[in-house]
């Protein structure tokens, strides 16, 4: 089975509700007619359900960029699944390395909020990455290896359809520095042979690899033309409806 080809824009911190139908709204027309992938938007929680009403019929996925793995409770400033995805998501970011490096997220919340969102038949972007220190220390492969373990610990192999990975080397974010797709691919491919070894083969040919880390519409062909990048997920230019649309219409 091919693999669906998802780009992704991750608003972060970015836009009011209303900023964000004002970029449905223009996205819309660019997008109209193209078939054959997923676009997707992970917005701020208060933005979700005016942007799942502006894309509703639109195709474009709206999605969280976080959730709490209970289902409700004394969780002061928390979101749930059921809140998200009753507001309009039907996607979920997980384990992003800004909630690693700056809200204390571990592999082992992770794996709790993976669960709860396969629970609430939401579809899950498990994110992984090395640091720069990692990379020039010879550990990028260790430290993937185990946070991929980490995160997905817990999961099987008969639940694990929806699973998307992304792949985010954390010295590519936001610095304009993108791995080259060589380098991305040399990754992607040890990430699949690694769910192979957790999950079994048919599992990790049919599950999305996406790259994030400074993609941008000029550069996501080559980064997707490689063998294992089934997608990006996408920061800076993800905020503009015409780049987004661009990096959705990588292939034309
Ligand atoms: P940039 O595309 O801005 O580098 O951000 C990548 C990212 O963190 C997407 O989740």
């Amino acid at each position: 089975m091919p693999r669906t080809p998802f780009l992704a824009g991750n608003w972060k911190m970015y836009k009011t509700g209303a900023e964000a139908v004002s970029f449905i709204e223009a996205a819309k027309p660019l997008l109209a007619g193209i078939t054959g992938r997923e676009a997707a938007v992970a917005v701020p929680f208060t933005a979700i359900a005016e942007a799942a009403r502006a894309a509703s019929g639109t195709g474009i996925l709206i999605g969280a960029q976080n959730v709490h793995w209970e289902r409700e409770g004394a969780y002061t400033g928390e979101i749930s699944t059921g809140m998200v995805k009753a507001a309009g998501a039907s996607f979920v970011i997980l384990g992003h390395s800004e909630r690693r490096q700056f809200f204390g997220d571990t592999d082992e919340w992770v794996a709790k909020k993976l669960q709860a969102v396969l629970e609430a038949s939401l579809v899950p972007v498990v994110c992984v990455g090395e640091t720069l220190a990692q990379r020039e220390s010879g550990d990028t492969f260790r430290i993937l290896a185990s946070q991929l373990k980490g995160s997905l610990a817990g999961l099987n192999a008969e639940r694990a359809a929806p699973l998307v990975v992304a792949y985010e080397p954390v010295w590519a974010i936001g610095t304009g520095k993108t791995a080259t797709a060589v380098q991305a691919q040399e990754v992607h491919a040890f990430l699949r042979a690694e769910l192979a070894t957790l999950l079994g083969e048919k599992t990790a040919s049919a599950t999305r690899l996406l790259y994030g880390g400074s993609v941008k519409p000029d550069n996501v062909k080559s980064l997707l033309s490689e063998a294992d990048i089934d997608g990006a997920l996408v920061g800076g230019a993800a905020l503009k409806p015409d780049s987004f649309a661009q990096i959705v219409k990588f292939d034309s």
